[in-house]
């Protein structure tokens, strides 16, 4: 084989973020950026030199480009084998699935999640361990370290063979091998959830709207609930994968899944409404007139979940973000099993999954899952939503008020200012901090602080600490807001604040959250000053 050594030196900007490297398509396509990041992940974990890569993305605009490039680095690199989905297609908890059935190294996975994308928008890379989850710190440093260091990469001079077609192929020695991308993750959901029971329920009539927003999970929600599960065709909308996912968001809130939303809260709602996003590990579900907080939605499958067909045994215990609202905490208590707080991102989920600990994960942001990947499903949360309606036979309006009543209800939103300027978003979190000290005992829109802190999280599984998470703030009347900065956002800083408040009496559990929540935001407001600095009078999205 023709390997060549292309000298190369470290470029700029290519500290990983939660979740490895996202940044605009155009900087990955720049002359060796792709290559120099993908020689660094192969040195961050410690070479790939005859190790079982799995490869597969989200479909965006310059995914196969990229695999053709991988696949020769891996190639040059030593590795002894490559599974790819078919078109260089698999979603994040597909690739997750695969890394783990095939007992493989780890993966590559090509997505910037819910980021749109095309030439003028996002792309996104990182890798998965043996676990099937996003790699550790350990290893995400040992990546980053290797950008400022590096000096060569590996490449061979063969093309890489097409994609499209499955079967297995020679790269240079490595073998290439082009799987469905699609069957061992239906087969996965045919072990979790009653495929019977559910094509039953269609069978009775039940009406379903999944919007796959033009991402990827169109072929898998196609397979399943058209194919296995007998909706009528039609039940997938927007189920084709386009690189640019229609030029739009594929991002299930009711900004960008706003269509869906209209919908259900219309007069010709069908019974159940859902959509994933761009690589399919978000989730949102909705009932005619009711979209289901994530957060509700992560304590209503908890309490739910022993209904599904792979879980009858029940939960070992709950894990959530700091973020997301305390609703699973209270069926944690009920069913006297753990309850874990981790900061945001998926990675925390991983260890305490990997330990026996928890069952169940979820965050405010849309995403669920549990121990049968390492990473979130969107997909998956949506067949155990289809398999507790199958089993209960109620509405998800019925469902949900039914939790409220045995649980409370805990009113959440999340407000999102996108795209501030760096230093004013900096400067408001220096001075937030700097007078956390000083708060508790004081009154903001009349509102008295009793708590308030940075979150730090100390790892049950290995005792790392992860600090500056978030900053937390309770009031006297039980609510709290938290403090943010985005991880993920791709231009300028994205300051989130998340409120919260619970409301424990059934005749209260049907009002307007934001206007339930509007004292919590005010003061809120009072103790960051937001508008006084951003000069935004209102949130680009809320959720
Ligand atoms: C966002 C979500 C977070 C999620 C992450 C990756 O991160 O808030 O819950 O884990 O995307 O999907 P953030 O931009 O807030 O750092
Ligand atoms: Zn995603």
């Amino acid at each position: 084989m023709a390997v060549s050594t292309v000298p190369t030196r470290p470029i700029a900007g290519q500290k990983p973020g939660t979740s490895g490297l996202r940044k605009k398509t155009r900087i990955f396509m720049e002359p060796g950026y792709l290559e120099n990041y993908v020689q660094a992940i192969i040195e961050g974990v410690g070479g790939v030199k005859d190790r079982e890569i799995v490869v597969g993305g989200d479909g965006r605009f310059y995914n196969d480009t990229a695999i053709g490039v991988i696949l020769r680095m891996l190639a040059a690199n030593g590795a002894k084998r490559a599974i790819v989905g078919r078109g260089g297609i698999l979603s994040t908890p597909a690739a997750s699935n695969l890394i783990r059935i095939r007992k493989a190294f780890g993966g590559f996975v090509l997505s910037a999640s819910h980021n749109p994308g095309g030439p003028d928008e996002d792309f996104g890379l990182k890798f998965n361990v043996s676990n099937g989850g996003p790699a550790p710190e350990p290893i995400t440093d040992a990546i980053f370290e290797a950008t400022k260091t590096i000096a060569t990469y590996a490449i061979v001079e063969e093309a890489a063979p097409s994609i499209e077609t499955l079967g297995t192929f020679d790269l240079a020695g490595m073998v290439v091998e082009i799987v469905d991308p699609v069957a061992d993750y239906v087969a996965m959901m045919r072990d979790l959830v009653d495929f019977d029971r559910i094509r039953a329920l269609f069978a009775s009539g039940f009406t379903l709207r999944f919007d796959a927003m033009s991402a990827v999970t169109g072929p898998y929600a196609t397979a399943i609930l058209e194919g296995e599960l007998g909706a009528p065709k039609g039940t997938v909308v927007n189920g084709t994968p386009l690189p640019d996912f229609g030029h739009h968001h594929p991002d299930p809130n009711p900004v960008h899944a706003k269509e869906l939303f209209d919908i259900m809260f219309g007069p010709d709602a069908p019974d159940m409404g859902a959509a994933s996003d761009g690589d399919g590990d978000r989730n949102i579900v909705l009932g005619r007139g009711i979209s289901v907080a994530p957060s509700d939605s992560l304590a209503l499958l908890a309490a739910n979940l022993h209904l599904a067909k792979g879980y009858t045994a029940g939960l070992k215990g709950i894990a959530r973000s700091m973020p997301t609202s305390r609703a699973a905490d209270r069926v944690a208590a009920k069913l006297g099993v753990g309850m874990y707080e981790t900061p945001t991102g998926w990675k925390f989920f991983g260890n305490l999954l990997d330990a026996g600990k928890v069952t169940i994960c979820g965050e405010e942001s849309a995403g669920t899952g549990s121990d049968h990947v390492r990473e979130k499903d969107g997909l998956w949360a949506i067949l155990i939503w289809l398999d507790i309606v199958a089993t209960r036979r109620q509405s998800i309006m019925e469902i949900v008020h039914d939790h409220w009543k045995t649980y409370g209800r805990d009113y959440y939103s999340r407000h999102d200012y996108e795209a501030l300027p760096t230093d004013v978003a900096d400067a408001l979190f220096a001075d937030l901090r700097a007078s956390l000290a000083t708060l508790p005992g004081k009154v903001f829109a009349g509102l008295l602080v009793t708590s308030a802190d940075d979150f730090a999280y100390t790892d049950p599984t290995d005792g790392s600490v992860s600090s500056k998470q978030g900053v937390r703030i309770g009031f006297e009347d039980g609510s709290r807001a938290i403090f943010r900065l985005s991880g993920t956002g791709t231009e300028g800083a994205t300051l989130r604040l998340y409120v919260e408040l619970f409301e424990a009496d059934p005749a209260r559990h049907d009002l307007d959250s934001q206007m339930v929540l509007a004292g919590v935001l005010d003061a809120a407001d009072a103790i960051a000053g937001i508008e006084r600095r951003t000069g935004r009078d209102a949130p680009n999205v809320i959720t």
